[in-house]
C-alpha cells in the first residue's frame, strides 16, 4: 500500500470539494478556514483516508492527478484546459522520448502536461516573451517536480526557434500566423503543428497562412465537455458548463508546397476548384 512520504505532494479536499495541494514536510502544517492539519499526522499514513482538523472538520487525503495540479496552478495568464491538453497529446502523438516545442509558456499548464508526457527521455523546449511569466512557469514546474524535462527560453518567437527536427510544435499565443515559417523550420518532415485560438476570425487568418506555409492536412476542432450530476436517481447534465475554451487547429509539415497543392487537388478536386473560385471572388 502506498503511504504518504515526506516530500510528496498531496491533495487535501473538504466535503464541499475545495482542494488544497501541499508538499509534505516534517513539522509543517496547513492552515485553512476549517482549521489546521499537521503534516506529521499524514506522513507514513495511507492515502485515500480522512483526517480531521483541530476544529473537527473532515478532509480527504489523496494523491493529486495531473488534472488536479493543472486546475490548481498559480496563474497570471489564461491557461489551457485539461480537456484540450489531453486531446492534443494524442492528436500530436506526444509521448515518452518526444521532442516538443511550445510558445508561449504562459503559466505553464500545457508545459506541465508536455513534460510529464515526454519524460523520461524526451524534452520540451518552451518559449515565453515575458520574464515575469517565465518565472511563474518555472516555479510551477519546479513545484511539481517536472522542470527537469523542460528548457525554458525567454524570447519573443519573432526571433525564431533554436531547435530543428522536433516531433511536434504547439503555439498558444495571439498571432500564430506570424510564426509559421519559424514553426515549419523547427519541425521534422511529417511533424505535428498545433495551435489554439479563441475566435473564428483568428482561425480563418491562421487557415489562410497555413496554406502558404507548407503545413498541410489541416483540421479545426473544438471539444465540449459536459458534466453530469453523479446521482443515480437523478442523473442529468449539470446546470452549468464551460461553453467555449478555444478552437484547436492541427496540421502536418509536408515537404513542399507542391505536395500540399497536390494533396488538396487529389483528395477533393471539385471542392478545391470551388474554394479557389470563391477566394478569387472575395480577393483572397
Ligand atoms: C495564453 S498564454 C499561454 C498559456 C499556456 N499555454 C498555459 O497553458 O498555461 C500566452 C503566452 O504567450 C506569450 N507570448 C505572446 N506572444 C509571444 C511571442 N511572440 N513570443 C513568445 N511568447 C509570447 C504571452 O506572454 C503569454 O504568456
Amino acid at each position: 500500500m502506498k503511504l504518504a512520504q515526506e516530500g510528496d505532494l498531496v491533495l487535501l479536499m473538504t466535503r464541499k470539494r475545495k482542494q488544497f495541494i501541499v508538499r509534505l514536510v516534517g513539522g509543517g502544517e496547513l492552515q485553512t478556514h476549517k482549521g489546521l492539519i499537521r503534516f506529521d499526522d499524514l506522513i507514513g499514513q495511507p492515502l485515500g483516508r480522512e483526517v480531521t482538523t483541530h476544529l473537527g472538520h473532515y478532509f480527504l487525503v489523496l494523491e493529486p492527478s495531473l488534472h488536479d495540479l493543472i486546475k490548481n496552478l498559480r496563474r497570471n495568464t489564461q491557461i489551457m484546459f485539461p480537456k484540450d491538453i489531453g486531446y492534443l497529446l494524442l492528436k500530436m502523438n506526444i509521448g515518452p522520448g518526444s521532442r516538443v516545442v511550445e510558445a508561449g509558456a504562459g503559466s505553464g499548464a500545457l508545459t506541465l502536461a508536455l513534460a510529464r508526457a515526454v519524460s523520461p527521455t524526451g524534452r520540451v523546449f518552451s518559449y515565453e516573451a515575458r520574464s515575469d511569466i517565465i518565472a511563474l512557469a518555472r516555479r510551477n514546474l519546479e513545484r511539481v517536480g517536472l522542470l527537469e524535462w523542460v528548457e525554458l527560453q525567454e524570447r519573443d518567437i519573432a526571433h525564431g526557434f533554436d531547435e530543428q527536427d522536433v516531433d511536434a510544435l504547439f503555439l498558444d499565443l495571439r498571432s500564430p500566423w506570424d510564426h509559421l515559417p519559424a514553426a515549419r523550420a523547427a519541425l521534422k518532415p511529417g511533424g505535428y503543428f498545433g495551435a489554439i485560438l479563441p475566435t473564428t476570425n483568428q482561425v480563418s487568418e491562421l487557415l489562410r497562412a497555413l496554406r502558404n506555409a507548407g503545413l498541410g492536412l489541416i483540421e479545426v476542432q473544438e471539444l465540449l465537455l459536459r458534466s453530469s450530476k453523479a446521482v443515480p436517481a437523478r442523473l442529468r447534465p449539470a446546470d452549468r458548463m464551460v461553453a467555449h475554451t478555444g478552437y484547436l487547429i492541427f496540421a502536418r509539415k509536408l515537404l513542399s508546397l507542391e505536395l500540399m497543392e497536390e494533396w488538396r487537388e487529389k483528395r477533393r478536386p471539385r471542392a478545391v476548384e470551388r474554394t479557389k473560385a470563391r477566394e478569387a471572388e472575395v480577393g483572397n
